[in-house]
C-alpha cells in the first residue's frame, strides 16, 4: 500500500474525535432507512460550516429508479432547513450491512454543489473507515461555464 493510501485508510477507532462523532449520528439514522427492496440500510450526517449536523438515509420507491440515497437526502434536508448558503464542512457516511458503501457517482456530483474542496469525506470501505478529501472523491466533477 502506498503511504498516500495509508494516509486516508484508518481504522475507525483512530478517526478523530469530530469524525468519530459524526459516524456515530450517520449509523444512527441509518436504523430510520426506508430500504425494502434491497435491505441496505445507509445513513449519512452532514457537517455544516455553521457547526449544524444533519442527517439523511435512504428512502427506497417500488420503482427502484425513484430511490434517494442517504447523502442526497441529508443535503436536501440541509438546504431545506438553514437556507441555499450552507457550505458542507464534513460528511460521514455508514451502513447496517457491515459492506463498504462509498458515496455513488450520483451523489458525489450532488454533494460538490455545496461541500468545501478539503473536506474530509469517511466511509466504509473494505478495510475499514476510510477518509478522503472530498476533491479526491470527485476530482473532476461537472461544472458550467457559460462563455
Ligand atoms: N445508497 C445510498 O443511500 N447511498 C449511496 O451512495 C449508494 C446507494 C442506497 C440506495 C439504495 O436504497 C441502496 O443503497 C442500495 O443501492
Amino acid at each position: 500500500m502506498s503511504s498516500e493510501d495509508q494516509n486516508t485508510r484508518r481504522n475507525a477507532e483512530s478517526l478523530d474525535g469530530d469524525l468519530a462523532a459524526l459516524m456515530d449520528q450517520a449509523r444512527e439514522v441509518a436504523s430510520h432507512s426506508y430500504s425494502p427492496y434491497s435491505g441496505f440500510k445507509v445513513g449519512a450526517a452532514l457537517k455544516l460550516t455553521n457547526d449544524k449536523v444533519v442527517t439523511g438515509t435512504n428512502v427506497e420507491n417500488v420503482s427502484y429508479g425513484l430511490t434517494i440515497c442517504a447523502e442526497r437526502s441529508a443535503l436536501v434536508r440541509a438546504v431545506a432547513e438553514f437556507g441555499p448558503a450552507i457550505r458542507i464542512a464534513a460528511v460521514a457516511i455508514a451502513n447496517l450491512n457491515g459492506a463498504a458503501s462509498p458515496p455513488c457517482g450520483a451523489c458525489r456530483q450532488v454533494l460538490a454543489e455545496f461541500i468545501l474542496p478539503e473536506a474530509p469525506v469517511v466511509f466504509p470501505a473494505a478495510d475499514g473507515a476510510r477518509v478522503m478529501p472530498f476533491n479526491e472523491v470527485l476530482p473532476l466533477a461537472f461544472e458550467m461555464k457559460l462563455k
